[in-house]
């Protein structure tokens, strides 16, 4: 399901110029402001900026190939043009100016450009000669009338040594302006959002524990897309390496006990809960307060009895007043039957399932592919990173709440 309250998609068409190595910042200001970032390269781009750059600060695989099939089967260029709610050229050279002037669609950047019916933004840079050209001026003319906005240029200090206008304003003034005349992306917009994310661990003696490979990073980067979707996010974590995204509470727990009460203390202030965290189903049934010798051991066959710790999740659902509650389910088989049946057991609003026999996905790696599941259909998201699977999540986690009639 998808609500036009979604966080805004941008894509972002970067040409061959100098200015092209301030792309990388420009996703970052997007993406603080909430945005849903796609760069797309020219080939003359790619002498400037690297994708691998773009890739990571916009969680999303860049474009530069009108030709490539493996992106096109993910997302076709038609449909990439028609998920836009706009498109920002930024650098944009003399030469792409006149392209698109011209209507020439000889790459995927001018392509899109052609067939994307939502507002259109370039920022252009190039040396003060080129943008005195009377045919730049002719060009920029008719993009205007076309309807596209003309962001700068800046004048000062070229890359080229001469001094003038040509140079590409500042990416945080451009992200600025656009998300000013396309609205910014609140669909969390003054919720409470309670997160769990990592592992826990059972300790059997001061230096042992039972736990499990979950790294954290699926459970952070929903703390980040909820709070750039506007939510107020608390975010308990169990033992994992990752810094703390910025404007997000943090609590630090270890075992599933202290996790438990970490949440439980917090839910009835939440509006929305998600357990992302691989909570440990048991622990030791005795902590040694010392390291357990092997002497201490009778058998080669050494056992240890354990424990069932307290569901967390379940235990939510008889909180009051209940958050909207949303789990995820690690499974090996079979999981979405034995999601949904997860879901009923544990009264929870909806599940995230991941196939975690898949080492690409799921724990400890950079992307993951998950079905959403509650009570009234299914949202499969395709394999992607986790970062854009958590934005993709927000959406439609919001507005599950929101026609719950809780947002
Ligand atoms: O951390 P990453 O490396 O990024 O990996 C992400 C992930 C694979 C850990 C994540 O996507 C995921 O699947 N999280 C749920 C893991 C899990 O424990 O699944 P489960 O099917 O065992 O549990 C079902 C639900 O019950 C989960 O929401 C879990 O948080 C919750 N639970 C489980 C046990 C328990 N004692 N209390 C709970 O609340």
């Amino acid at each position: 399901m998808q609500t036009d309250n979604h966080a805004k998609r941008i894509l972002l068409g970067i040409s061959g110029g100098i200015a092209a190595y301030k792309a990388p910042m420009l996703v970052r200001n997007l993406r603080k402001m909430g945005a849903d970032v796609v760069p797309v390269l020219t080939q003359n781009a790619t002498r400037f900026v690297t994708e691998t750059a773009l890739q990571a600060v916009a969680d999303n695989r860049p474009r530069t190939d009108l030709w490539d099939a493996d992106a096109e089967a993910a997302m076709g260029h038609i449909e990439l043009a028609r998920w836009a709610d706009a498109l920002i050229i930024a650098p944009a050279t003399a030469n792409v100016i006149a392209r698109l002037a011209n209507g020439i669609a000889d790459d995927l950047l001018t392509t899109l450009y052609l067939a994307t019916t939502a507002p259109v933004f370039v920022a252009p840079a190039m040396n003060v000669k080129m943008w005195e050209h009377a045919a730049t001026g002719r060009n920029l003319e008719r993009l205007r009338d076309d309807g596209v906005t003309v962001l700068g240029p800046a004048d000062g200090a070229q890359a080229c040594g001469e001094f003038g206008p040509g140079r590409m304003i500042e990416p945080d003034e451009i992200a600025e302006k656009v998300t000013a005349a396309i609205g910014t992306p609140r669909v969390l917009d003054g919720t409470r959002v309670l997160i769990t994310a990592g592992p826990t661990r059972e300790f059997l003696d001061p230096v042992r524990f039972i736990s499990n490979r979950s790294s954290g990073r699926q459970g952070f980067a929903l703390a980040e897309a909820a709070h750039n979707a506007g939510a107020q996010v608390t975010l308990v974590a169990g033992p994992v390496h990752l810094p703390t995204p910025t404007g997000i509470e943090r609590i630090d727990v270890v075992s599933a006990k202290q996790m438990k009460d970490a949440v439980t203390c917090r839910a009835p202030h939440a509006d929305i809960f998600v357990s992302v965290a691989a909570v440990a189903d048991y622990r030791p049934h005795t902590v040694h307060g010392q390291k357990l010798k092997k002497s201490q051991q009778r058998s080669t066959d050494f056992r240890v009895a354990l424990k069932e710790n307290e569901d967390i999740v379940g235990s939510i659902a008889g909180v009051k007043p209940r958050p909207f509650v949303v789990g995820f389910a690690a499974e090996t088989e079979s999981p979405l039957e034995h999601a949904r049946e997860k879901r009923r057991r544990k009264c929870m609003d909806a599940i995230v399932v991941n196939d975690v026999s898949d080492p690409a996905i799921g724990f400890d790696s950079s992307d993951n592919a998950v079905t959403l599941i509650h009570a009234g259909g299914e949202v499969g998201l395709p394999k992607m990173r986790k970062g854009a699977i958590a934005r993709r999540l927000v959406d439609e986690i919001a507005a599950l709440y929101a026609s719950a009639g809780r947002g």
